[in-house]
Formats: C-alpha cells, sequence, structure tokens
C-alpha cells in the first residue's frame, strides 16, 4: 500500500491468499503484539461472519475483506465506539465516489440508496476489564453484480451496482484506511463526542420512527440519538427512553 497517506492505519499490512476470516488472523497477530494499525486483506474466506455469528459472503475478485488492529485504551463497554468510527469511516470512503449517497444503518452496516454495501464486526479480548486489543472487520461489496448478489435476498448491494461501473478495490481499500487513520487521530486527540457529531449527520433514521427488533420482542419509538458509547436511544410512545446495546437488536424504518 505504498503511498497512503495515513499515520498509523495501513502502515504495516498482511496479505493471505485464503483464510477463515481476517478477524481470527488479525486477533492471532494481536496476540503476538503486531504495531498498531496493522491490517490484513484476504482474497476469500471460507467462514467470513457478521454479528451475531451470521455468515458473510465475500465472493473472491469482488468483495474486499479485511481487519485493523488497534490497541484502544478503553474498557469494552466503549468498545462499540469503534463500530461508529468504523462506519462514519466507509461513509466518507464512499462519498469520494461520484454519485455514491452512502449513509450508516445503526449499528454496524453501511447502505447505499436502502441497500446493505457493507457491514463492520468489532470483536476484542480483554483482561481486568480492560480492552487487549480490539480488530475491525470490514466487508464491503464492491465489484459483485446484480447476479452475484442475488441470493442475499434483494437486501444488498456493491459500489459497482450503484455507480455503474467497476471499481478499484484497491482504491477503496485506500480510502476507507485514511479515513479510519484520520478519524482515529481525531478520536485520540478528543474521544468519541466529535464522532458522534459525524456519525449523526450521515447516519439513516436519526429523528425518525424505527422499529426495534430484538430475540423476543419489538419496540417502536423515535431513533432519538446514540449515548456516549454509541448505544441506541429510542423515545418510546409513552415519552420513557430505552437505550439498546448493538450486540441484541435489529434496527428497521418504521
Ligand atoms: P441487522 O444489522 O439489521 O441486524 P443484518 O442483516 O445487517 O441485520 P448483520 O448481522 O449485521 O445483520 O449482518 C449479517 C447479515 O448480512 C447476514 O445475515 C446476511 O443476511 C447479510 N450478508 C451476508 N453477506 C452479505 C454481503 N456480502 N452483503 C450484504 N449483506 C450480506
Ligand atoms: C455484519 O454485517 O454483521 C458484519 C460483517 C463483517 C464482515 C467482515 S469481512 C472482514 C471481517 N472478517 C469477518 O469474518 N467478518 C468481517
Amino acid at each position: 500500500l505504498s503511498g497512503l497517506r495515513s499515520r498509523c492505519i495501513g502502515l504495516r499490512a498482511h496479505y493471505v491468499k485464503t483464510t477463515t476470516s481476517t478477524n481470527d488472523v488479525a486477533k492471532e497477530l494481536a496476540r503476538q503484539g503486531t504495531e498498531e494499525g496493522t491490517v490484513v486483506i484476504t482474497e476469500e474466506q471460507t467462514k467470513g461472519r457478521g454479528r451475531l455469528g451470521r455468515a458473510w459472503q465475500c465472493p473472491p475478485r469482488a468483495g474486499l475483506c479485511f481487519s485493523v488492529v488497534l490497541y484502544p485504551r478503553v474498557n469494552p463497554m466503549e468498545v462499540s465506539q469503534f463500530t461508529m468510527l468504523a462506519a462514519v469511516a466507509v461513509v466518507r470512503a464512499f462519498r469520494r465516489l461520484p454519485g455514491i449517497d452512502a449513509r450508516v444503518k445503526w449499528p454496524n452496516d453501511v447502505y447505499i440508496d436502502g441497500l446493505k454495501a457493507c457491514g463492520i464486526l468489532a470483536e476484542m479480548t480483554a483482561e481486568a476489564d480492560r480492552v487487549k486489543f480490539l480488530v475491525l472487520g470490514i466487508g464491503v461489496n464492491v465489484n459483485q453484480t446484480r447476479e452475484e448478489l442475488a441470493p442475499l435476498g434483494n437486501a444488498a448491494t456493491s459500489l459497482r451496482v450503484q455507480s455503474g461501473h467497476p471499481v478499484s478495490r484497491t482504491g477503496v481499500l485506500r480510502a476507507i484506511l485514511e479515513e479510519l487513520d484520520s478519524l482515529y487521530t481525531l478520536w485520540q486527540a478528543e474521544g468519541f463526542a466529535p464522532l458522534k457529531g459525524l456519525w449523526k449527520d450521515v447516519t439513516l433514521w436519526y429523528g425518525c420512527p424505527v422499529v426495534v427488533r430484538g430475540l423476543q420482542r419489538v419496540w417502536e419509538g423515535i431513533m432519538e440519538d446514540i449515548d456516549d458509547n454509541g448505544a441506541l436511544i429510542l423515545r418510546l410512545s409513552d415519552n420513557s427512553t430505552k437505550t439498546f446495546y448493538s450486540g441484541e437488536v435489529s434496527l428497521r424504518p418504521s
């Protein structure tokens, strides 16, 4: 990744032809103490995963799958801040492409025109309430055709479908790494508050009626905000608020 405009993220990159999941490789490197900002990129994942153990499809040559190792000094509750940070970075990188209006769907997806183009999976290891390392796994649909996306059930899109022409995967990777680097630098200097502001400007359904689905039940309300760790605050019809953590629920428009 020569010429990358970055202070930390992506300065060291490992390319593996195939692996179970780049998050697995990145975690192993983190356990061995690899430099902060190390990136693991693959051509093919045999066991790519999303939240709640769901599968992530990333066809060779069309998808972009990578993971970044970070060592922020935070407690486990604060880790969702970095899912938000990564989502904003991806939105900013996508918006560098002409005509792409990307938005975050809380907590961990990036949508274009109402369809999913990217998913983010943050995983960490903690000891005595301190995060030892954090891995941010990012999967982007870059050059999948409509036909390749069809098995995902019409809910997914790619940068190629949205822009009408093939898009450079390396270009997208560079753009995301540069945006991640600048937002991580901002977080190190000023914490989560400015990122929360950036997140608000690019998120879907902010201030709008939404439905939050849990395993057992569903809540309806207005998407009021996120809290200082990135948890979703819903304003219910009785005017009370309820906070949701990313591990437990899915968000839909009402
Ligand atoms: P929600 O975030 O609302 O709970 P989700 O469908 O985004 O729902 P996640 O766990 O965030 O759920 O993402 C995993 C899901 O993403 C899988 O269940 C699958 O439906 C979908 N998926 C898998 N691969 C892709 C892909 N390449 N592009 C878009 N969606 C995909
Ligand atoms: C989701 O939508 O729930 C998150 C999907 C995250 C996919 C990326 S691809 C790179 C990294 N490796 C994985 O196994 N998952 C993430």
